[in-house]
């Protein structure tokens, strides 16, 4: 139940996202802070307040400030019994501020606010087990567009990031361990047409308990409902195991490690070509914010991708240039054919 006094409903709605409308109550203002909060759930209230109170200027000793850099700001709010994790974000382009205030995330309306994370949030939450819990969504509107946003998320309390898990993990076994989790979960995002644009070991969160499924955080760049979703685990493997494979194994080693898990995941539909010589780059190449993955999970056919196209635009990124092109290894066809 809502605890909510001094509450006021703020300006006109119509045209704010459906999903904030019907699955959120708000938005709610609290005081003269600036900001308004969309709650998500009965124990969002004292979330809200808590970061409420902070953008008034006081000081809650519930709150810690886990890290403030390149003006994003996250912290830990110590609740009973719910802790949780905020994080705060600054949209400096008009087009974003547009895009947060309908929800839309396209070229035009810019992918980096905290709308779509949230939409993203309550998509993998609701729909696989490795969702993280969503609280609440602050806004600080000027001139009726918001310019920053505040996710409030549940705290995982003992998770600690994939990346650090495999590094203190020496045994084999153990490491089997965590390979069968992580398939788990990547299972997931295939089976649901999910691709987490920025999927990496620091993203993904482990419990000390292994019979937790693991967590996805940081979903604010995510395709939901792609039409290739083996080039999605594709690329989601390939990242993984350039994470968390030994450098010196070299790309022979993680792809192998790679091919096994793919085939874990996707079954026969392994086999497919494309799929399998995008897994090979995502193994070798780093895939930089600038090559456009979004394209290649939505695009309609496999047929019409041009991976020599794909391989040429990895390898103008400064990080890729030492390494051999997998064409000239004769890895990959030296031209894509051309779609039927
Ligand atoms: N729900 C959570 N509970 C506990 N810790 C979390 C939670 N979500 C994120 N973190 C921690 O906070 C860090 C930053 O979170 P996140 O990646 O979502 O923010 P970001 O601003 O996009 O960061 P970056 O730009 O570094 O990727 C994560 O790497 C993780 O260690
Ligand atoms: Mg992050």
């Amino acid at each position: 139940m809502l605890m909510i006094d001094h509450e006021t409903l703020t300006g006109r709605h119509s045209f704010r996202p459906r999903f904030l409308k019907t699955l959120f109550s708000g938005p709610f203002v609290f005081s003269d802070s600036g900001w308004q909060w969309w709650l998500h759930g009965s124990e969002a209230e004292a979330a809200a307040r808590l970061m409420d109170s902070h953008q008034r200027g006081g000081h809650p000793t519930q709150l810690v400030m886990l890290r403030n850099y390149k003006g994003r700001q996250a912290f830990r709010l110590n609740i009973d019994p719910l802790p949780c994790f905020a994080k705060e974000v600054a949209m400096t382009s008009l087009r974003t501020r547009i895009g947060a205030l309908l929800g839309r995330s396209n070229v035009l309306l810019r992918y980096d606010h905290g709308t779509a994370e949230t939409r993203h949030n309550l998509f993998l939450d609701s729909h696989t087990p490795n969702g993280v819990r969503t609280l609440a969504l602050g806004e600080r509107v000027r001139h009726g567009l918001p310019d920053r946003q505040i996710l409030i998320h549940e705290y995982l309390s003992g998770w600690r990031p994939l990346g650090e898990v495999w590094q203190s993990t020496e045994q084999v076994d153990d490491r089997k361990g965590l390979i069968n989790r992580l398939e788990a979960l990547l299972r997931e995002l295939y089976t649901h047409r999910i691709c987490h644009l920025d999927l990496n070991a620091g993203h993904i969160m482990v419990p000390e308990d292994p019979s937790i499924p693991m967590r996805v955080i940081d979903c604010g760049r995510m395709c939901t409902s792609v039409r290739n979703p083996l080039i999605a685990t594709a690329l989601h493997v390939g990242k993984l195991m350039r994470d968390l494979g030994d450098p010196s194994q070299g790309v022979s080693g993680r792809h192998e490690q790679a091919r096994n898990i793919f085939g874990n995941i996707a079954g026969e539909a392994v086999e497919a070509p494309r799929a399998q010589q995008i897994l090979l780059m995502a193994c070798h190449y780093r895939i930089s914010k600038r090559v456009s993955k979004r394209r290649l999970v939505m695009n309609a056919s496999q047929k019409a991708l041009d991976l020599a196209a794909f391989e040429a635009r990895l390898l103008t990124d400064h990080r890729n240039r030492a390494l051999l092109p997998l064409t000239a290894r004769n890895a990959l066809p030296a031209r894509a054919s051309s779609p039927p």
